[in-house]
């Protein structure tokens, strides 16, 4: 299946790596539905996206919302017909809270973007992709925070580890309907949602740097290629190597 004429549906996509993934997917010839929050960002994408002859939607809409999240994907699928590639981005990074949960109502938020919020979009996008009997792709956001902790982030960890059990559990129940499922988990990706590393995360990744968002979004790309139809329920890092090492709790490796 190509990627051509399909209707990309992008969360997150005003900013960072749903941007660069919006922009990537248009280049090969999706139709691009734009949600987020950031409404003048989306609509600057969207009209890039027109100006380099490629067809897209600023849809306006807070992730949180159910409502507001099932009219995006309703007007998307009018005016671009229904969803073949849903590509999850939109999440927020807060101020590190070292006081556990406290104050609980920012926890809640948290979780309800970036856990509640992909919930809702995947629940939307698996109803067209199942009613146009096509199949379809769709790519989650996880983050290095799902398997190892980031300081002070319990309620972005929490939720990051809650991406990636939605999906294996939407892998195993839309694989007969041939939708895959599969999310990418970021290290550190050079975007407005970080202040640059110091130079310990620098020393401790393999690849020796930071990712850009070109890169996650050529990863989405191939993962909605035909190449990967027998790729689902996959949690794939992108973090130059720093998740393993992390895992394998490495000394210093002796000089060669
Ligand atoms: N940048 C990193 O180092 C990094 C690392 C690990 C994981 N991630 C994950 O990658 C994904 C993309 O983030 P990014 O790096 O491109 O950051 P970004 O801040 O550039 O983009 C996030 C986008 O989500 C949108 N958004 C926030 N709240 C929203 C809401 N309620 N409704 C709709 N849209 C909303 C923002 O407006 C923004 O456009 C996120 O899921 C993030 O958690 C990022």
């Amino acid at each position: 299946m190509s990627i051509a004429g399909r209707t990309a549906v992008i969360t997150g996509a005003a900013s960072g790596q749903g941007r660069a993934t919006a922009r990537l997917l248009a280049e090969k010839g999706a139709r691009v539905a734009a949600l987020d929050i950031d409404e003048a960002g989306a609509a600057s994408l969207a009209e890039e996206i027109e100006q380099a002859g490629g067809r897209a939607l600023a849809l306006p809409v807070d992730v949180s919302d159910p409502g507001a999240v099932t009219a995006a994907f309703a007007e998307s699928a009018d005016r671009l017909g229904p969803a073949y590639i849903l590509a999850a981005a939109a999440a927020v990074f807060p101020e590190p809270c070292y006081s556990f949960l406290r104050p609980l109502e920012d926890t809640a938020r948290v979780l309800a973007v970036n856990l509640l919020g992909a919930v809702h979009c995947a629940d939307e996008a698996a109803r067209q992709m199942v009613d146009a009997g096509q199949g379809g792709r769709m790519v989650l956001w996880s983050s290095i925070g799902a398997g190892s902790v980031i300081d002070g982030h319990a309620a972005y960890c929490a939720g990051k580890a809650g991406i990636e059990g939605l999906t294996r559990a939407l892998a195993a129940e839309l694989g007969r309907y041939g939708i895959t499922v599969n999310a990418v988990a970021p290290g550190a990706i050079d975007t407005p949602m970080i202040t640059p590393p110091g130079p310990d995360y620098y020393q401790r990744v393999p690849a020796g740097r930071i990712g850009q968002p070109e890169e996650a979004a050529r990863l989405v790309g191939f993962l909605c290629t035909e190449a990967t139809e027998f790729l689902t329920g996959a949690v794939l890092a992108l973090d130059g190597g720093l998740s393993g090492v992390n895992a394998a709790i490495l000394p210093s490796p002796p000089d060669l």
